[in-house]
């Protein structure tokens, strides 16, 4: 019989776990405030703390924090955001979508922007920079910061997969002027369902992102500006302050589990590097590999499922090709070596060592 690894397994499989979520969603059946109940306010204060951050505003999806963080600041026509080149989807998309063009800076091979891209990327045009803390790994937030303040830019930290990493004991999400996490299910932190957040120092941003996240309106009826509905559901705000105790434990074993694959497969793939003052996550623990889609597909025949995060460039989507700027040579050659591969908590030592045994047996 073939042992099946999958990339994840979302499931709740632990009775304690499943019985608390079910008594904290019984909470919210009982007092009936289904959108902005107190477990959202309560989720809010908690994660401004952890971020050591002033104020956090709960939202509906990662996409939603990243929109309405650039329109709290302003951005939209005319301006432009520079952006890694290799994320999700929703990075570039929350930037179009306020009318502000996105500009797509090259990557290092740790996968994360690259300042100095960045660095040449801007014009009189430019407004934010927009990086993303790509595989849960905090990006190089001090050149860029500096960068960013040499040209009197802002920058908005995209933190969609890095909640709880750290760059010299500073928390993801601490850095740029706001911050943005997603918490969906894929997640390390992850609601029952769709789910971000935003976090600022300003009241000023805290006041408009409170009423861009629902219609615009302030006091429930005067729209101030045209916006989404983008509030975040207290059910899931319930669910993520459960889930919230856990997420140290759930990082300690995603760390243990990517220093066995690190033990287990050097010298036959490129491994992710800590540096230094760093704290990683492994929201994904993505590899650089020869032969990659034969690779894939040798793996997959033995039962281990693997993704590729992602296969095109965001430049390159065909909703922004020929539509935008950006120059991207080291991300064209990586996303052809990139391989993600199973590294959830839920693994065991006999799985890593099944996975880095078909690694073995494939460059034999
Ligand atoms: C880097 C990044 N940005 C933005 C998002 C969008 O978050 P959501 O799916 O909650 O809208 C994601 C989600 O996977 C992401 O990984």
């Amino acid at each position: 019989m073939t042992c099946k690894i999958p990339f994840l397994d979302l499931r709740i499989t632990d009775n304690s776990e499943r019985q608390e979520l079910l008594t904290a969603i019984d909470t919210v059946f009982q007092h009936g405030r289904f959108i902005v109940g107190p477990e959202v306010a309560q989720f809010e204060n908690e994660m401004a703390a952890l971020c050591n951050r002033k104020f956090a505003v709960g939202v509906d999806s990662g996409t939603s924090a990243l929109f309405l963080a650039l329109k709290a600041i302003g951005a939209g026509p005319g301006d432009e955001v520079i952006t890694t080149s290799l994320s999700w989807i929703a990075t570039a998309n929350a930037i179009a979508l306020t009318g502000a063009k996105p500009v797509f800076a090259d990557i290092n091979d740790d996968l994360n922007i690259d300042p100095e891209s960045v660095a040449q990327l801007i014009t009189p045009r430019t407004r934010v920079i927009l990086p993303v803390h790509y595989t849960g790994k905090i990006c190089p937030i001090e050149p860029l910061l500096q960068v960013a303040h040499k040209h009197n830019l802002d920058v908005i930290e995209d933190a969609s997969q890095a909640f709880g990493a750290r760059h010299c004991d500073c928390p993801a999400g601490s850095f740029g002027r706001i911050a943005c996490f997603s918490m969906n299910p894929m997640k390390i932190f992850a609601a029952c369902g769709e789910a971000g957040v935003i976090v600022t120092d300003e009241p000023e941003i805290y006041d408009r992102l409170l009423a861009l996240r629902y219609n615009g309106t302030v006091n429930k009826e005067t729209c101030l500006e045209p916006s989404l509905n983008a509030r975040l559901d207290t059910i899931q705000a319930a669910v993520l302050l459960r889930r919230l105790r856990y997420v140290e434990q759930i990082v300690n074993k995603r760390r243990q589990i990517a220093s066995w694959y690190n033990d287990l497969l050097a010298g036959l793939v490129r491994t992710p590097v800590e540096r230094d003052n760093d704290y990683d996550v492994y929201y994904t623990y993505t590899i650089q590999a020869d032969r990659r889609d034969e690779l894939k597909q040798f793996l997959e025949s033995r039962g281990v499922e693997t993704k590729i995060q992602h296969p095109i460039l965001m430049p390159d989507q065909p909703a922004y090709r020929h539509k935008t700027r950006g120059v991207f040579p080291n991300a064209q050659k990586l996303i052809k070596r990139i391989l993600s591969i199973p590294a959830h908590e839920k693994l065991t030592r006999t799985d890593v060592e099944h996975v880095a045994d078909c690694f073995r047996r494939f460059y034999q």
